[in-house]
Formats: structure tokens, C-alpha cells, sequence
């Protein structure tokens, strides 16, 4: 019979135990600073209705038109792998009447996502976000506070060279003049830009400018910029993002052509990258914006609302290239609880428990019925002491106490172990 090796599938990998510091680490970070500014953590489902973000994503959107995981349930509906969480927030709001609570509702998340998206450094098909949204407040205020949030959590990570790169991309009062303008310059050079491109001149010529192929980056170069076109509101709007940026003495810069990859931005966009040193280049970290219409979109009332979101796969491949090792603060382990025959193995499994219960940390090795090999682990751990727990033991309720240091042993009653191990450890601090 020949073997067929089973192997994860291209562009999803495991998070190994030695990873998981990592995780932890980002974890904290978004989670306290969230906390702190009073966001609320949300849960939404993996699967969502496929029809949450053809409309809310955008139908020619890559995210939507090349990259969602989707499929047919049983029962007939289309549904997919998020592919994103704003659409997903955004239905929760309406869905649950947030609403009625007072305005404006602060969320939080993190979690997997899921897009079909050719891999490369930085890019997988099931990534993990964290995710900032705001809904029902229109202030620039608000948009100057979710970039600084952003922007701290990537500061908190100990990230040092990043930057932010800021744009307003208009409302639908501006943005259709714009495209216009800008149509009528790319048609003037449409034989120059990728045959993607040539297509999205005819969808939404905004798109070209978010194109990474160079020979469309070129003809970019010379496009017409929106900031120069923005109607009175936006401009006004995107004058006090700014200003609380330079107030908040944040590191931005003005990039007129950060339209960002998805439908219902308006006004205010961002990212935030890495100027690296290493070459380690994987796009951008973390981004975001202003969706003012996006609530209504889906069914809602017209709730203005800003959000961002940071890629955490790229975070922690940064962070593990220059070994800014995570503080493991485990508490070492001073106690290992050792066992011999079948009912001395079931009642040190018992006082394992009362230890947990003490918040006690124990060591043990069950699965192992050599006493001898027992104590070589624990030599190997460097704990300070051994309970040994054998038939006689067992049978007539004590412990024996070894002190690994003297190999001095003493008889405890089992009543009393985890009392007086909780003392020795008292004196050991
Ligand atoms: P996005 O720019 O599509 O925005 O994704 C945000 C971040 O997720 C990116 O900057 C990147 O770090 C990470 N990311 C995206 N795709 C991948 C991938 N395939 N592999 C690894 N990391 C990836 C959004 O998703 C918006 N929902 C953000 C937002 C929230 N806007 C308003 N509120």
C-alpha cells in the first residue's frame, strides 16, 4: 500500500506550541490598549452569509471577486470563510439594535480570516487580524483615535521604524467627479497599464492606483491626486484628522494615491507599514478607515462609523526575526509529584488537582511507572522537591517528602501536603 502523506494546504499553516508566546504577546497588547480606550470585545461567526460582503466588501473587489472560500450548504444557501470583519461588525450592530445603546459602540476582535490569495512573505489563506471599529460617530476626532490606537499597539510591540500613510478618499458628493478625472487620464494611457487594470478602467479606476504591478505604478506617478478635489466637507474632515495626527505628534505621511482594496471606504484611509532595514518587506502591518455608508448599505440607518484592522501573521514574523524574545513569565516549578502502582497513581492524581485548586504549581510525570525514571525528570527539571507517592503511601493516607538538595525524605499526612508544600513555597519568595 503506497502512503499518502496528508500535509497542510497551501497558504494555511499550524500555530506550533513555541509560537504561541507570540500570539499571546499580540494578544495583550491589543487587548489592553482596547480595554483602556473602552472598546468592547465582539465575537462573529467564521461563516457568514456569502451576500454580507458581495455587498459589503464589494463585488469587484479581488477580496470578493477572486479570493473568498465559498460553498453551498445543504440547505442551499451560499455562504463563505470571512474573508474580512468589518462587513461582519457591521451586521452584528444592525442585527442586535446596538443602535439603541448610546453612540458611539467601540469594538474590538481578533481571530481568522480567510482569503484565496496567491502566498507569498506575509500572505497566507487563513491569517489572524485584530480589529477596531467604531459605529455611530462621525467626528475626525474618532478617526485620529483609531490610527493612534493602531499605531500604539504596533509602538507597544516594540515596532520602531513604522510610518503611517494617510489619505481621504472623498465621499460620494466628490469622488464621483474624481473618477471622471481620473478615468480620463488612464484612458489616455490604457495601452500602458496591465490587462487587469484595463478592466478595472471600465469597474472603478480607483482601483488602478492600489495596482502593484510596476508598469501601472508608473502611470500612476503622473495621475491626478483626489486630496486636490475634495468637496468642502471632506476637506474640512480630512484638515482636522490631520491636525489631531500632528497634535497626538503621530509619524504620518500624505500618500494621495492610498485608496486601500475595499468598497466602502469614505473619507479618511491608512496604513501603517515598516520601513524595515532587513528588506523584510510584506506589505503593509495594519489599516483602516472611514465607512460612513456601509451600515445603511446593509440594511442599517445611516451610521457613520471608522475601524482598522492589523495583520497579526505579519506582526509576528517581524517580531520573531529579531528575537524579541516574549517574557515568559511562567512560574517555575518547585514540586514533582512522583508515583508508584495503581492506587497511588489515582489518589496523586486527586492531590494534583487540590494542588491546581491551590494554584500550586506541580510537575508529574503519570503516564511513566518506573519511580526511577520519575526522578530523573525531575532531576532534569531542577525542582527542589520530590512528594513521592507509592502503595504504602496510598494505603496508609502520607506522603513522602524528598528534598532533592539533601535527599533527606520526611513523611507528610495527606491532609496536610498541599498546606505545608504552600508554606515552603511562601519561604522560598
Ligand atoms: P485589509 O487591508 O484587507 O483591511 O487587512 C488589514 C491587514 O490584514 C493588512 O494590513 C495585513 O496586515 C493583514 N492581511 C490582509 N490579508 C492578509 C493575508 N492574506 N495574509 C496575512 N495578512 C493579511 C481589512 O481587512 C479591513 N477590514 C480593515 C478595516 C477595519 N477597515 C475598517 N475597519
Amino acid at each position: 500500500m503506497t502512503k499518502v502523506k496528508i500535509q497542510s494546504l497551501s497558504g494555511m499553516r499550524d500555530i506550533l506550541p513555541e509560537d504561541q508566546v507570540y500570539f499571546k504577546r499580540v494578544q495583550k497588547a491589543v487587548e489592553s490598549i482596547s480595554h483602556y480606550y473602552n472598546f468592547n470585545r465582539i465575537d462573529t461567526p467564521i461563516l457568514e452569509q456569502a451576500e454580507l460582503f458581495i455587498k459589503g466588501t464589494g463585488a469587484d473587489t479581488d477580496v470578493v471577486s477572486k479570493e473568498m472560500y465559498s460553498f453551498r450548504t445543504k440547505g442551499g444557501d451560499l455562504v463563505v470563510l470571512r474573508p474580512e470583519f468589518t462587513p461582519s461588525i457591521v451586521r452584528s450592530y444592525i442585527e442586535n439594535g446596538m443602535y439603541n445603546l448610546p453612540q458611539p459602540v467601540k469594538l474590538w476582535t481578533t481571530g481568522p480570516l480567510f482569503r484565496h490569495e496567491r502566498p507569498q512573505a506575509g500572505r497566507y489563506r487563513q491569517f489572524f487580524q485584530f480589529d477596531l471599529e467604531v459605529l455611530g460617530d462621525k467626528s475626525p476626532s474618532i478617526d485620529g483615535q483609531i490610527i493612534q490606537m493602531t499605531y500604539d499597539i504596533l509602538k507597544d510591540l516594540s515596532f520602531k521604524n513604522i510610518t503611517i500613510e494617510v489619505n481621504s478618499i472623498g465621499d460620494s458628493e466628490c469622488r464621483p467627479y474624481f473618477k471622471k478625472i481620473l478615468t480620463a487620464y488612464f484612458r489616455s494611457k490604457k495601452s500602458s497599464l496591465c490587462s487587469d487594470c484595463q478592466r478595472r478602467l471600465k469597474e472603478n479606476p480607483l482601483r488602478i492606483l492600489d495596482c502593484k504591478e510596476e508598469k501601472c505604478q508608473q502611470v500612476k506617478s503622473g495621475a491626478p491626486q483626489i486630496i486636490d478635489h475634495l468637496c468642502e466637507g471632506c476637506h474640512a474632515h480630512f484638515k482636522q484628522v490631520l491636525e489631531f495626527l500632528d497634535e497626538l505628534e503621530l509619524p504620518y505621511t500624505l500618500n494621495p494615491y492610498l485608496v486601500r482594496g475595499l468598497d466602502y471606504y469614505t473619507k479618511t484611509v491608512f496604513e501603517i507599514v515598516e520601513k524595515s532595514e532587513d528588506g523584510l518587506s510584506q506589505g503593509a502591518l495594519a489599516g483602516g478607515g472611514r465607512y460612513d455608508n456601509l451600515v445603511k448599505l446593509l440594511g442599517g440607518r445611516d451610521t457613520p462609523a471608522m475601524g482598522a484592522a492589523g495583520g497579526i501573521d505579519r506582526i509576528i514574523n517581524i517580531l520573531k526575526t529579531r528575537e524579541a524574545k516574549p517574557d515568559k513569565k511562567q512560574e517555575k516549578t518547585n514540586i514533582f509529584l512522583a508515583q508508584l502502582g495503581q492506587s497511588g497513581k489515582r489518589k496523586s492524581m486527586k492531590l494534583f488537582e487540590e494542588f491546581r485548586q491551590a494554584k500550586i504549581p506541580v510537575a508529574e510525570s503519570f503516564s511513566k511507572d518506573s519511580l526511577r525514571s520519575q526522578l530523573n525528570s525531575a532531576n532534569k527539571m531542577g525542582v527542589k522537591w520530590v512528594l513521592i507517592f507509592g502503595q504504602k503511601e496510598a494505603l496508609e493516607d502520607f506522603i513522602t517528602l524528598r528534598d532533592m538538595e539533601t535527599g533527606v525524605q520526611v513523611e507528610i499526612p495527606l491532609d496536610k501536603v498541599v498546606e505545608e508544600m504552600k508554606q515552603k513555597i511562601n519561604k522560598l519568595k
